[in-house]
């Protein structure tokens, strides 16, 4: 099949998954001879509007792991906004050093189910948000490596594909159910409970840029009033990532806790892990 353009698409409230993304999307673009356009639906104001893609057309498609799937409350986003016609897919998640779970396979099934051929997919390590020492340094050049594979091995699959075929789509586990969100720990094993924890701002020194209430992406933050978070906070980390006098931060002390056993449980480096769809060969590196 000839592939026209390359989408990249991604929710990345602080930054790491657009990183991969865009990398994925360039050098899936470059064997194929086509231009990549970039779609970033982070902020609520970039999701309100349908896409619609065609068959040649491809995309890379992007979220982090949040307890071990997709974020729950982007979920219905990724179920109404997107819709494939056989578009060829790569799905894209990345995590922080722990686990990818269930991630991957739940943003496979829901391409697939929305009119995408995920044909490769790839969970890629890089730094946790709520821990500057959980992957740090990640990706490297070895994830880097395998991001190459992947998005080679992926044109490769698309040349070698005749118009109209779609393919059975890559199978990145043995089962097709979708298991339980990761329930986090305190240091002490019991279990965490940071629910309806929220950032807090140290008013002393906040600029009041509003910087913090631009980057929410559920629009909670008020932007009259930064200290106050009335809407849904997914503890996501970009106001506290992104605040330029670094004010803004999570207090909770459930939540401190779990970042604690984080730390001390994953603190080994984790392998990023690409599958690629090979006509009912499918290979997992
Ligand atoms: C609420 C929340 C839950 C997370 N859950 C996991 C997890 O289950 N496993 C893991 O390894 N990393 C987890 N992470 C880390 C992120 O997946 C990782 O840092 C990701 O790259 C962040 O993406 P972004 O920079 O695009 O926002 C979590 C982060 C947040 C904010």
């Amino acid at each position: 099949m000839k592939i026209q353009r390359v989408h990249a698409l991604w929710f990345s409230p602080v930054g790491h998954t657009k990183e991969v993304v865009t990398r994925a999307a360039r050098l899936l673009a470059e064997p194929l001879s086509c231009a990549v356009e970039e779609d970033d639906f982070t902020l609520p104001a970039a999701r309100t509007e349908k896409r619609v893609f065609a068959a040649d057309e491809a995309v890379v498609f992007g979220v982090p792991t949040y307890a071990g799937r997709v974020p729950n409350k982007l979920l219905p986003f990724v179920q109404t906004l997107f819709e494939g016609n056989g578009t060829p897919a790569i799905a894209v998640v990345t995590f922080g050093n722990r686990s990818y779970d269930e991630s991957l396979k739940e943003l496979c099934l829901e391409l697939n189910t929305h009119g995408f051929w995920t044909l490769a997919a790839g969970a890629f390590v890089c730094e946790h948000v709520m821990s500057e020492g959980l992957g740090a340094g990640r990706p490297d050049e070895a994830d880097m490596e395998k991001l190459r594979e992947m998005t080679l091995a992926a044109a490769k699959v698309m040349r070698d594909t005749k118009d109209g075929e779609v393919p059975p789509p890559v199978r990145v586990s043995d089962s097709e159910e979708v298991g339980p969100y990761y329930r986090p720990l305190e240091e002490n094993g019991e279990a965490a409970n940071f629910l309806k924890a929220k950032p807090v701002t140290d008013l002393a020194g906040c600029i009041h840029c509003g910087v913090c209430a631009e980057v929410c992406p559920f629009g909670s933050i008020d932007p009259g009033d930064v200290s106050q978070t009335p809407g849904i906070c997914v503890k996501c980390h970009a106001c506290v990532r992104k605040c330029p006098v670094s004010v803004k931060f999570f207090d909770d002390p459930s939540l401190r806790s779990h970042i604690k056993m984080l730390e001390r449980e994953f603190a080994r480096p984790a392998q990023s892990k690409i599958f690629v769809c090979d006509h009912g060969n499918d290979s997992a590196r």
